[in-house]
């Protein structure tokens, strides 16, 4: 088959589509022929060699595909040839073929193509393992997403309003209207604004129930001033670095704070399998009725992998970034 892999560890340049072994599949495990991938940061992170794959998984970068059952290993019984299938990859995405465990594979929803179907699996999972299984918000709560243009960023707006919270988010300006659209009830520019100010006159001094983070050290002493008593910090990403500067803990006491840190890519088999399974539960009729949307920024063949990569190092896209594979 054929694949995007990298000559060495470095620059977007270094990824190119070369000729690779077939993946071999094991009892319960079905092998997809891909027809869309998708990016995420952790590709980024991967590319320049920061970020490896787990034990035993493919060195392939990827990690969701949107494709046809192209062959079934032994014990597989849910799935056949032919089937339109899409679902969360340890790895190899960026691929011809990926191999993936039958009860991590979700039937594409009723009437979506491949390129919709594969901006669902990274950050559906990850919105709602945040606000379901971490943060356990509940209906009225008040959720600070930061990123809140980000693929998992418009994924927990959808979820927020969903189960009736209130989103607000961070996000450079141009992407405020798309944000308040999508169910924002505010969207705060971090880069004028002060957003530990803007939290507390948009909840009457009372702060954010929940706070998805992605930026981490900057944030750090500003996400804890900014919780409600009892609030919960989830924190799922560092794109502004892992350290914060010297730090005052006393919020985290005094408030009866939970800070809670998670990668869903170093999960279990068997955790991913649950958390898969209740998303399908809670999210399938959504998607199929309209009312859930997997956000598209952009769609590139894999033969530009180079620009979109570059175009997600800019920060340009407002959700997912898609790569149709040939
Ligand atoms: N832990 C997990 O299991 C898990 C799983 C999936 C993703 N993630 C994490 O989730 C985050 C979002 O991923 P994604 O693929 O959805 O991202 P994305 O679609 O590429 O969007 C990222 C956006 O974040 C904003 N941003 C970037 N650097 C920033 C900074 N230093 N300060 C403030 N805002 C910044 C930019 O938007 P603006 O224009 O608004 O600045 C950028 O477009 C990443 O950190 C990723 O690693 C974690």
């Amino acid at each position: 088959m054929k694949a995007i892999t990298l000559n060495s560890f470095g620059a977007p340049e270094e990824m190119h589509i070369t000729e690779v072994p077939n993946p071999e599949i094991g009892e319960n495990e079905i092998l997809v022929r891909v027809h869309a991938t998708a990016l995420n940061r952790a590709d980024l992170l991967q590319r320049q060699g920061k970020y490896p794959p787990p034990e035993g998984e493919s060195t392939i970068m990827g990690l969701e595909m949107a494709g046809v059952v192209y062959k079934t290993g032994f014990g597989v019984s849910k799935w056949k040839e032919g089937d339109a299938v899409c679902g969360l990859l340890p790895g190899g995405g960026y691929a011809q073929l990926a191999r993936i465990h039958e009860d991590m594979a979700w039937p594409v929803p009723q009437g979506f193509s491949m390129e919709k179907a594969v901006a669902i699996p990274e950050v559906f999972l990850t919105a709602f393992q945040a606000i379901r299984l971490l943060a356990d918000l509940q209906q009225d709560e008040t959720l600070l997403i930061h990123a809140g243009a980000s693929g998992v960023g418009t994924a927990a707006i959808q979820l927020a309003k969903a189960i009736g919270a209130r989103p607000i988010v961070t996000a450079s300006k141009g992407k405020h209207d798309f944000c308040r659209k999508l169910g924002a009830a505010h969207a705060i520019d971090y880069k004028n604004e002060d957003f530990e100010s803007v939290i507390y006159s948009l909840t009457n001094g009372r702060g954010a129930d929940v706070i998805m983070d992605f930026i981490g050290g900057p944030y750090f002493q500003k996400n804890l001033n900014s919780l409600a008593l009892e609030g919960r910090l989830v924190m799922q990403g560092f794109m502004g670095g892992p350290k914060p500067a010297a730090v005052n803990l006393a919020p985290i006491l005094r408030k009866r704070l939970k800070l809670i840190g998670s990668t869903l890519r170093s999960r279990t088999l068997d955790y991913k399998i649950a958390l898969a399974k209740d998303l399908y539960n809670f999210a399938w009729p959504l998607f199929e009725s309209g009312d859930l949307k997997p956000i598209i920024d952009s769609v590139f063949d894999w033969e530009e992998i180079v620009k979109a990569h570059h175009y997600m190092e800019a920060n340009k896209n407002i959700g997912k970034i898609i790569l149709k594979v040939n």
